[in-house]
């Protein structure tokens, strides 16, 4: 299968810009990187804000007061992500007094409630945003600054893959810092689940969602089992294009952010079918549930299979499983060789309260030390390149995900912002919602909405 670069994604977002790396590796043309550093005058909301002082040495800054910083970990493996960067600022500077602005919500309502802190003009210093077509929409409202010259300043631009750079770049300006990349199309499993559906743990690759939805049914037969757990609205997203991506291959996904693929053609209208065959096989109290006691049903051996973002392992680790032994996982059902990517990111929020401690932050959080502490935790894999993940002790799935992220056909996520703006992604949210919660069945309706909100 051919390589779709964050070039593809580009396309799918609409970011017009020259991409033309194909890997993760950092790129060597550094006239590339030269080219898309914008003038250090449009970074004016930063200029106000003092450089930190050799900010590379441990205690050696004298940047003080406050950084409050906006993201939706609050909660098991990802506030004790966030909690890991808090260590290599409080290491790196002591004098910034980290405030944690999070709110639970996992993106959706988290999103919203941001929304609101940035049009009443009180916003937090640096917020979590995702890399891709969502960034575009806080750029568009003017609610991020420019952030190209801290990239210089921390030396950046030769850690990144040009490609996710290039991918960050609008009209050769930078606004966010990515911290991590993740993979959203996985299959998670418990062991000791499928043994009791009779389901060999080492054959869950399904070559496509049909063969997935022949072993949910097999489960459902013969056990007291959910088959497939899940979570409320934006986790029924997340699989929706999981299945998106299976049904369509990357290619035709890609198209449908470029309006080259039609939403309302008889290929998405097969997708949303099995998409509502699958959610057949999904616990009824779905709703109530943001992703992570939803993949605590997998922990729980109560539910077989989940599908989520990489953030799981960490879940799942936590909890003392092995990988391998207690859970197993796979790409999505049809989705080998298919990266389905994102990447949070933070910016400098315009009309930040504390410039100076926004940007302590942001050198923390892209930083050697802040990527591999932070990485580790969560889940993710860096977002720079230059770290050994085998020699710094990441887990063998961060090894595999790394392997995938530079090898796979890419793809990017609409419920985590890569390739949906936060208007597209709110809209599907609202026809998901309405066609699970009235029991998936309406396919002409949700189907004429999901292509109403990629309209034009
Ligand atoms: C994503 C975010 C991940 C993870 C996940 C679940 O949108 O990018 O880092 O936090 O939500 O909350």
């Amino acid at each position: 299968m051919r390589r779709f670069t964050p070039f593809a994604i580009l396309a799918a977002v609409g970011l017009a810009l020259a991409g033309c790396g194909t890997s993760n590796e950092p790129s060597d043309d550094t006239s590339t990187g030269a080219e898309n550093t914008p003038e250090e005058t449009t970074a004016a909301a930063t200029d106000e804000a003092e450089t930190p002082d050799d900010s590379t040495e441990a205690g050696g800054s004298d940047v003080s007061g406050d950084v409050e910083v906006f993201t939706w970990w609050t909660a098991g493996s990802e506030a004790l992500g966030l909690e890991a960067l808090q260590g290599v600022l409080a290491a790196k500077y002591p004098d910034v007094n980290f405030i944690n602005g999070g709110v639970t919500g996992g993106g959706g309502s988290a999103k919203e409630l941001l929304q609101t802190r940035l049009q009443a003009n009180q916003p937090p210093d640096s917020f979590q945003v995702h890399a891709g077509k969502e960034a575009q929409d806080y750029i568009d409202a003017g609610q991020v600054t420019d952030v190209s010259a801290l990239y210089e300043e921390f030396g950046l631009t030769d850690v990144f893959p040009q490609d996710l750079l290039d991918m960050l770049t609008q009209d050769g300006k930078i606004y966010t810092i990515p911290s991590n990349v993740h993979r959203a199309n996985v299959l998670w499993a418990s062991v000791p689940a499928l043994e009791q559906a009779g389901i060999d743990p080492q054959a869950t690759t399904y070559a496509s969602v049909d063969d997935f939805i022949a072993d949910l049914q097999k489960i459902q037969d013969s056990t007291d089992l959910i088959p497939l757990s899940i979570g409320g609205t934006w986790t029924q997203v997340h699989l929706l294009e999981c299945v998106l991506i299976a049904e369509l291959g990357p290619e035709a996904y890609l198209g449908l952010f470029d309006g080259t693929t039609d939403w309302a053609g008889s290929e998405v209208g097969g997708a949303l079918e099995k998409f509502g065959t699958l959610i057949g096989f999904t616990n009824d109290d779905r709703d109530q549930y943001d992703w992570e006691p939803a993949s605590q049903m997998v922990v729980d051996g109560t539910a077989v299979f989940n599908v989520m973002g990489d953030w799981v392992p960490a879940l799942l680790d936590s909890t003392g499983l092995v990988d391998g032994t207690d859970y197993v996982w796979a790409p999505a059902p049809g989705t080998d060789g298919v990266y389905d990517f994102l990447a949070d990111s933070f910016s400098l929020a315009q009309g930040a309260p504390h410039p100076d401690g926004a940007k302590a932050w942001l050198d923390v959080i892209s930083s050697a030390d802040g990527q591999e502490a932070f990485n580790k935790v969560k889940g993710s894999i860096p977002a720079r390149t230059d770290l050994d993940l085998a020699a710094l002790g990441f887990s063998d799935y961060q090894q595999q995900a790394a392997q995938s992220f530079a090898t796979d056909a890419i793809v990017g996520s609409i419920q985590h912002g890569a390739a949906a703006t936060i208007q597209q992604g709110n809209a599907t949210n609202d026809a998901v919602s309405k066609f699970t919660t009235s029991g998936s069945t309406d396919l002409e309706t949700f189907q004429s909405e999901l292509a109403a909100a990629y309209a034009g």
